[in-house]
């Protein structure tokens, strides 16, 4: 008898483990039909409630959300105490745009466990989708405490922090608006941000390791080096075939010296209304933001470039643009024969390489001196 039951056991749970196969390799009708049978012999099977509940919602019309609403309230009746349960109903009523309930439900997932990184992202984009920037940072910042390596909670911090459009759409505003006559990019990777340049502008794009998906819309030169091994054996001018360097951009290797290295190499081939941008001068925290790298979101520690430049380089014009995902800094009023900065490069080097995240938490919209992610503000300074 009981050799039976056991038999009758194996064959449920064989069952249930195939429909969940099939719902991981998105067959969903193959594993919707499994669960049915299965709720057919045991329709109170939590397990199998939650599985279809998860097909309705990966299905994701307006009809299969409803029934999947319904089986996650079935499911999280039954079963009050699990927090994935909870936590997935929560996602149904979120992409239902009932954001309350969601609220609820993502809170009761986390009152379960109080270490649920997921609940707690999906908690922070839904205060995001309600404007409450606030609350949808501080619950970020707690998915990323449980979890350290969560990019796309690093990503929904970034766009809390920095609502608006992206650093590449920033991008496309200032080639728009200045047109450059010539234009230095530095980290180039697929060509995605030096792609956006337009004719007539001359472009230089200088990577030791591009991997090109995109196409160029204007004369485009790239150099597969690094930046320094450019500057010691090209001349920019020539190079970009005279055309006056109007507008950089430096996203190479995301380190402190060598963006500060790459500004200097920059200015000295720049006129006095260049522009050079900087991505990546917003540090989000500590980890992120240092020198080596153990998150995929890194943006390493460019952003001291900025109290560097402030303290030695007083007569530049220097801001930090609020746009996702790590900012991107505007620097001008440059001076080609400045050498300040050349002339005391190890000694600035020693003094900020082991400035820290925790030096500028308190207050470092001021000491990055950022300005708000709006073009029209933008542009206005430009003109200054
Ligand atoms: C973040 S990616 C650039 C992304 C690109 N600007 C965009 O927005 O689409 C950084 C690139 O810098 C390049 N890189 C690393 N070290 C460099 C160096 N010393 N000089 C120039 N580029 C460097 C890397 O190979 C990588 O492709």
């Amino acid at each position: 008898m009981n050799q039976i039951k056991n038999n009758i056991k194996t064959e449920f749970e064989k069952a249930f483990t195939n429909a969940e196969h099939h719902y991981q390799s998105k067959r969903y009708s193959e594993a919707l039909q499994i669960c049915e049978k299965i709720l057919n012999e045991q329709k109170d099977h939590a397990p199998t409630i939650h599985l279809l509940a998860c097909i309705y919602y990966s299905l994701n019309t307006k009809e299969s959300l409803t029934i999947a609403k319904e089986l996650f309230k079935k499911v999280t009746t039954l079963c009050s105490e699990n927090a994935i349960y909870h936590n997935n109903s929560g996602l149904t009523s979120y992409v239902l745009k009932n954001f309350d309930e969601a609220i609820s439900s993502f809170r009761k997932a986390i009152l379960i466990k109080n270490d649920y990184a997921d609940a707690y992202h999906n908690l922070g984009n839904t205060y995001l989708s309600l404007g409450l920037y606030n609350k949808a940072i501080e619950n970020q910042k707690l998915a990323i405490k449980f979890n350290q390596d969560f990019l796309n909670a690093y990503l929904a911090l970034t766009a809390a922090i920095m609502p608006g459009n992206n650093y590449m759409e920033m991008l496309k505003s200032f080639h728009n608006y200045i047109k450059p006559r010539g234009y230095l990019e530095i980290g180039v990777q697929t060509g995605k941000s030096l792609c956006i340049a337009q004719k007539p502008t001359q472009s230089i794009g200088i990577d030791p390791d591009p991997v090109i998906e995109y196409e160029f819309k204007t004369s485009t030169k790239i150099f597969s080096i690094t930046s320094d091994s450019f500057f010691e054996n090209y001349n920019l001018k020539s190079e970009l075939n005279h055309a006056p360097l109007d507008m950089a951009f430096i996203d190479g290797l995301h380190l402190f010296d060598q963006s500060l290295r790459d500004f200097i190499n920059i200015e000295r081939n720049s006129h006095h209304d260049t522009i050079v941008l900087v991505h990546d001068c917003i540090p989000i925290d500590a980890v992120s933001s240092s020198r080596s790298r153990t998150t995929a979101f890194w943006s390493g520690d460019v952003w001291k470039l900025i109290p560097c430049l402030k303290e030695y380089r007083p007569d530049l014009k220097i801001f930090t643009i609020l746009t996702k995902p790590t900012g991107l800094a505007l620097i001008k009023n440059l001076d080609s024969t400045s050498t300040v900065l050349d002339k005391q490069f190890d000694l600035i080097v020693e003094q900020y390489i082991n400035f820290s995240y925790s030096n500028i938490e308190k207050e470092w919209r001021k000491i990055l001196n950022t300005i708000p992610n709006d073009w029209l503000y933008i542009q206005n300074l430009l003109k200054e």
